[in-house]
């Protein structure tokens, strides 16, 4: 009995202990919201964790509350901070980077839709597979729609002439910067995208970003945009994606070291295969990136941003029109659908002729 008194005690303690730590923190927390003028050490150190705050701010969140307990951990930040600030346009800011093949006057039509495509520079299977189906489409419902590639740089002058050819030959639908085409710097390119909507195509209403291995079905896409009740501006919609972890096995595809992403979860975003949004967001998203470090998953980077404008991704009316991979597409209901991965350059063609058959 007297032990069973001494656990309870022992539990009360530390019950009251945790409840004043937490308020403590609390209250610090609190506190650094509103100007310190106070000299007081742990005021001291509230002001320099305040203005990294308010630098980090949709990245760092709350989680960055816990980190301030030790002094080691107050220089780092403050250090990191400094390094932020001289850096400013950091790697995957568009302002790095410039086009090297361009389109500046494709939009002087003013597209309603805009369908902006990255593919690396040797993917013209990929590409021809896309001209001769979706990317074809010059005008769905009454509404103009462009379909444009975007490529990084290619790996020597004989694959860069072969582009410069392609380009020429086709229907003037390339778009190419001058960044390292590589699975790491797809952020990069997502955000290169979004520069070239914001500075070359501002009319269009609405933008998608698609990869080269997605069938769309325009249509339905075109019905979803024209829709009374869909936003005209700060709307982003697709396959959501929430509640997140962020992936820290070094030989995952997804690997993200906490050195350029130290919250354990992502923002809400919208998978990268297929997103489409108003285009008032590119210019918002690329102002906003300049204060985001950025790291190697290019949608939830892009979520990043949109949680720092305060913008969240919509759910699409009917999430089924929004699919990934499907096992057995014949067993689907495919008459509403807007997005799937196609997988291949062959089905994304068979796709296309099977739904184009049924209309
Ligand atoms: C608090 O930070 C501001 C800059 O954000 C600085 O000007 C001020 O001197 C700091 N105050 C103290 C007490 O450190
Ligand atoms: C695009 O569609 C037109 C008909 O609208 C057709 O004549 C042309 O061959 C198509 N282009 C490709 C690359 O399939
Ligand atoms: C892009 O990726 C490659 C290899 O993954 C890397 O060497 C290069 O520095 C990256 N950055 C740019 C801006 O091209
Ligand atoms: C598209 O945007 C233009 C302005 O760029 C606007 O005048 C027009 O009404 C919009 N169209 C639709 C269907 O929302
Ligand atoms: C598919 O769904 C639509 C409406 O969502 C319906 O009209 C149609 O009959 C369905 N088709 C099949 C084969 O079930």
């Amino acid at each position: 009995e007297r032990d069973l008194i001494c656990h309870i005690k022992t539990g009360f303690v530390l019950l009251v202990a945790l409840t004043l730590s937490l308020s403590v923190i609390y209250f610090v927390y609190d506190f650094s919201l509103s100007p310190v003028k106070d000299p007081h050490t742990w005021f001291n150190l509230v002001n320099q964790t305040q203005s990294y705050n308010l630098v980090t701010e949709g990245l760092s969140g709350k989680t960055f509350v816990w980190n301030f307990v030790t002094n080691q951990q107050i220089i780092q930040t403050t250090t990191a901070q400094k390094n932020h600030i001289s850096v400013h346009h950091h790697v995957a800011h568009p302002s790095n980077y410039h086009f090297i093949l361009d389109e500046p006057d494709k939009c002087s039509q003013n597209p309603f839709l805009v369908l902006m495509v990255p593919v690396a520079p040797q993917q013209v299977d990929a590409r021809n597979a896309i001209r001769s189906t979706w990317g074809n489409e010059s005008s769905v419902q009454g509404k103009a729609v462009l379909t444009l590639f975007l490529v990084g740089l290619t790996g020597g002058p004989e694959a860069q002439q072969q582009l410069e050819e392609e380009k020429s030959r086709q229907h003037r639908d390339l778009v190419q910067s001058n960044f390292v085409d590589s699975y790491f710097n797809w952020t990069i390119k997502t955000m290169v995208i979004m520069d070239w909507l914001a500075t070359r195509c501002p009319q269009a209403n609405f933008s998608l970003k698609v990869d080269s291995d997605m069938y769309i079905d325009l249509e339905n896409l075109m019905t979803l945009l024209l829709a009374p009740n869909t936003p005209r501006q700060n709307y982003i919609t697709g396959h959501l994606m929430w509640n997140q972890n962020v992936i820290r096995n070094k030989n995952s595809k997804w690997y993200v070291p906490k050195e350029l992403y130290p919250k354990p979860k992502y923002p809400t975003y919208v998978l990268g295969m297929g997103y489409v949004f108003s285009n008032d967001l590119p210019p918002k998203i690329v102002e906003a990136s300049e204060a985001i470090k950025p790291f190697n998953i290019e949608d939830a980077y892009v979520g990043a941003c949109l949680k720092r404008l305060g913008i969240n991704p919509s759910g699409a009316p009917d999430p089924s029109q929004f699919q990934t991979y499907m096992n057995n597409p014949k067993s689907h209901n495919l008459s509403k659908l807007i997005t799937t991965i196609a997988g291949s350059t062959e089905k994304v063609v068979e796709f296309w002729l099977n739904v184009k058959g049924h209309k």
